[in-house]
């Protein structure tokens, strides 16, 4: 079986001075029983690569264009990111849906890419606040599965992240029983569809993880692992939740 993840999102935080903090991770963490990501802004990736290449850290990027390569300005390709040393990179985060209009197709489309590069995407999905009220959630969820997870997905290939957008840096999280719910969906629809291969996807739950609460979600079932946004800045605030996932 494979590790649980304790990935950190820093979305557009960080200069090359903030990666003083993956030493700090690294030597904290040395004995991890649990995989630790960190996800820095790409003008990072490549120092961020180096500076953890001895270390169980690894480094992934927070997206990737679906072309290998082209006249797209400003963009970077699967390629690019694994260039750079980064192993992972996270694909159709709720923020880059609504600012970019990525669709699941397009989501899809750069899971392929990064994984013909090499790279294992996690693909984010999750419900907005209108949607959890109007009891459309689990609707919401499946569709984004089937539309953005692609085909010949397998558990070393590929982790869901489900984030809820309203728990995104609100500092609310959904109750036990409703991120059991969802993940227990996520885990029959992948199972269905990719068998033992769709058992193994690591599913990782996002959205106001923090020391405090962290416990309380890696002990729900088919939670393996966490995407932590504002508190994986700082070895302070990212390193307890790391720890409470490696003795989960
Ligand atoms: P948060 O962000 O932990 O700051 O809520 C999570 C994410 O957006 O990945």
């Amino acid at each position: 079986m494979q590790q649980r993840l304790a990935a950190g999102n820093w979305k557009m935080n960080g200069l090359h001075e903030s990666l003083a903090m993956l030493d700090t991770l690294a030597e904290a963490h040395a004995a991890a029983k649990c995989e630790i990501l960190v996800c820095p802004p790409a003008p990072l990736l490549a120092t961020a690569a180096a500076q953890v290449a001895s270390t169980p850290i690894s480094i992934g990027a927070q997206t990737c264009h679906e072309a290998e390569k082209g006249a797209n300005t400003g963009d970077i390709s699967a390629q690019m990111v694994r260039d750079a040393g980064a192993t992972h990179v996270i694909l159709g985060h709720s923020e880059r849906r609504a600012a970019y209009g990525e669709s699941d197709a397009v989501i899809s489309a750069r899971a392929i890419a990064a994984r013909d590069a090499g790279l294992i995407p996690i693909v984010c999905l999750g419900e907005s606040e209108a949607e959890r009220d109007a009891g459309q959630a689990l609707q919401v969820i499946a569709s984004q599965l089937v539309g953005s997870v692609p085909d010949g997905s397998s558990g070393a290939t590929l982790v869901v992240a489900y984030e809820p957008i309203w728990a995104i840096g609100t500092g609310k999280i959904p109750t036990m029983e409703q991120i059991a719910e969802v993940h227990e969906l996520m885990r029959q629809d992948l199972t269905a569809r990719f068998g033992a291969e769709g058992a193994a996807i690591r599913l990782l739950y996002g959205g106001s993880v923090k020391a405090g609460n962290a416990a309380e979600i890696f002990a729900v079932p088919d939670v393996d692992g966490a995407l932590v946004g504002g508190a994986s800045l700082t070895a302070a605030d990212f390193s307890p939740i790391i720890d409470t996932l490696s003795n989960a």
